[in-house]
């Protein structure tokens, strides 16, 4: 080794000693005589001193080192005094003085300094990631992702799971995605997929007996990123054989308990609660609600449908709905301004307008408060339990747009308002997803998941008068808003498979063609079936507070799917494609 000690090793215990530290330049600067540099590496900084009287040669070296130049340095440690010790710093009670210098490797002068408190632009960040993760941002997160893998590692194997890995070259899978196709040399003109995930693998090893299955997984899927969203991503994916939803569930609540127990310092009990999608919907207007606050959605459609305010009484006439939340004590905290601007962020989900009311001592003020009557308003106040002080607002739409307004809305509040501590974790399972729902664009029923969903036996008659109604064996596990893992129990019979692929419109011929071995698998004997899977990148992310997946990976790709650090995607050479058999055919 070509060090004694790592950069955030030494206390005052080890005053007296001698030691070798390596490590990159941070600052350097020159006091009465002396050079001070930090001198830092993963573990941490020490602060190295050179002194011209020891070795005037060595002090010259030291003052020629810059940013990130790679040392070695061999010293003495010593206490730095009461009056001189930097408490920010684990080892800000000593020094070390150094007595022998060695330049391992000069560094170029980087575009920004992993030490200095602000960032540069990501850009530059990504196409320099090798500076950028030496950031102790990126640091914690690396060594969180990595106790994270473990806990989950340890708590599998405890109960018997076995980790298998599923190929990354195969055929298309099932997950909706558009799928990275990779080309065969060997069969001109066949292409691999990269799997969207290992579904239909995981449910083949169930067929197969491998009762309790789990991997993590590195999932690949061509679709719009957006910050929480990365082509290529992981999951931890699990599949049970013999079990039904509760088992799944109370599975993954214990391992929930042991990542917040032993990573997110939880102490005491941790429940999850559980909702209904349509619960879930109707209280927090989206199936991802973010339990750390409450400001649930009210509907007030029986005020609203015989008050004296058209826009509320045409809107309820027509079918729609009149949804509000309360912002308690936001009266005076939002001002007409703010709430222009309020109005034109719910315009984004389709509401045409945001009608507002600051509660006053037993009424309501207001430009269309006139349209109300007393007793209304009084009915208002009662509805919303309303006080004095607080901020009321509603959305008069059809039913999905007061949905989808008043969910953004919400989250809105609740960060500006800061209702909640960034910090802490709520997980809630959201279940009963509907099995279908209605494209009305393309005339047809989308399935909610994929294909292999078992629909919940109580609504199979729904199958002719309304598959809408249909609920699913499906659920989500929401974490702070996010959808932080989904799953379902799957369908082992092929009566009900066959339901499925008729009711979304995927005949025989192409269910065979896209999943034939998989169904011809399920002909041999399938045990009854369940799993789940993770994104261990969003578990990452909440996890370090964050809201950027790219964040919490080491090598993340652009919201264009771009690796600025390698330059891929890149053009191959010509007599790549040749081998490939492919021609590109670019647009103009
Ligand atoms: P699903 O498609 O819901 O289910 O994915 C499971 C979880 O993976 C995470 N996730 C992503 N994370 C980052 N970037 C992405 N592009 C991305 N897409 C998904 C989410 C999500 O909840 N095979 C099924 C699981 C099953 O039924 O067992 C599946 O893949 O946190
Ligand atoms: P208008 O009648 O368009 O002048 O709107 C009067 C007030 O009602 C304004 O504050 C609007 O934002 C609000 N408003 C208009 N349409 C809606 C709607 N669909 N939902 C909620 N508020 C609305």
């Amino acid at each position: 080794m070509l060090r004694t000690h790592t950069c955030g090793e030494l206390r005052a215990e080890h005053v007296g000693q001698t030691v070798t530290l390596c490590g990159w330049v941070m600052n350097d600067r020159d006091h009465g005589g002396l050079a001070f540099i930090d001198l830092r590496d993963r573990y941490g900084l020490t602060q190295v001193v050179f002194n011209p009287d020891r070795d005037p040669q060595m002090h010259q070296l030291a003052r020629t080192l810059r940013s990130e130049d790679v040392i070695q340095v061999t010293g003495e440690v010593m206490s730095r005094g009461n009056d001189r010790e930097n408490p920010k710093l684990a080892t800000g009670q000593i020094e070390v003085r150094v007595h022998k210098l060695q330049i391992l490797n000069k560094s170029r002068t980087p575009p920004f300094e992993p030490g200095a408190a602000e960032l540069p632009n990501e850009e530059l960040r990504l196409q320099y990631r090798f500076l950028d993760l030496r950031r102790e941002t990126l640091q914690r997160a690396m060594a969180l992702r990595h106790r994270f893998c473990k806990v989950v590692r340890d708590y599998f194997d405890a109960q018997n799971f076995l980790e298998i890995e599923t190929p990354i070259l195969g055929r298309s899978t099932p997950e909706g995605a558009r799928d990275y196709l990779v080309p065969s040399r060997v069969h001109p003109g066949s292409f691999y997929a990269l799997p969207q995930s290992p579904q239909i693998y995981k449910q083949i090893l169930m067929v197969a007996g491998y009762d309790r299955y789990f991997q993590i997984a590195r999932c690949f899927r061509d679709e719009d990123l957006r910050a929480d969203r990365q082509p290529e991503f992981t999951q931890i994916d699990v599949e049970m054989a013999f079990v039904d939803q509760e088992d799944i569930l109370s599975v993954i609540d214990g391992l929930i308990r042991e990542v917040l127990t032993k990573l997110h310092g939880v102490t005491g009990e941790i429940t999850i609660p559980r909702l209904t999608h349509r619960d879930a919907m109707e209280r927090y207007g989206n199936d991802k609600p973010d339990l750390r606050f409450g400001m649930e959605l009210v509907d007030i459609a029986e005020i609203a449908g015989q008050c004296g305010f058209g826009v509320f009484k045409n809107v309820i006439a027509g079918d729609g709905r009149v949804r509000g939340l309360n912002a308690r004590g936001a009266a005076e905290k939002y001002s007409r301004k703010m709430i222009d601007e309020l109005t034109a962020f719910v315009g984004d989900y389709g509401a045409k307008g945001l009608a507002f009311f600051r509660v006053k001592d037993g009424a309501l003020d207001s430009p269309i408060a006139k349209f109300f009557s007393q007793e209304d308003q009084q009915a208002i106040i009662d509805r919303m339990q309303a006080k004095p002080g607080d901020l009321l607002l509603f959305v008069a739409a059809e039913s999905s747009v007061t949905s989808a307004a008043l969910a953004a809305l919400r989250n809105r509040l609740g960060r500006e308002l800061k209702l909640y501590d960034p910090r802490e974790i709520r997980c809630c399972w959201v279940l009963e997803f509907p099995l279908v729902t209605w494209n009305a664009e393309e005339n047809r029923w989308d399935g909610e998941h994929h294909p292999f969903c078992q629909p919940n036996p109580e609504d199979v008659g729904h199958f002719e008068d309304d598959p809408g109604q249909i609920r699913a064996l499906s659920y989500d596990l929401v974490v702070n808003g996010y959808e932080a893992a989904s799953g379902s129990v799957r369908i082992h019979d092929p009566k009900i498979q066959q339901k499925i692929f008729d009711l979304l419109g995927i005949n025989a011929e192409s269910a065979e063609e896209r999943f034939g071995f998989l169904l011809e698998a399920l002909r041999y004997g399938a045990p009854p079936h369940a799993g789940i899977a993770l994104g261990l990148d969003r578990w990452v992310m909440l996890l370090c507070g964050n809201d950027n997946i790219r964040e919490v990976i080491a090598f993340p790709k652009t919201q264009k799917a771009a690796d600025l650090l390698s330059g891929a995607p890149s053009d191959v050479s010509p007599h790549q494609l040749r081998e490939l058999h492919i021609k590109t055919d670019l647009p103009q």
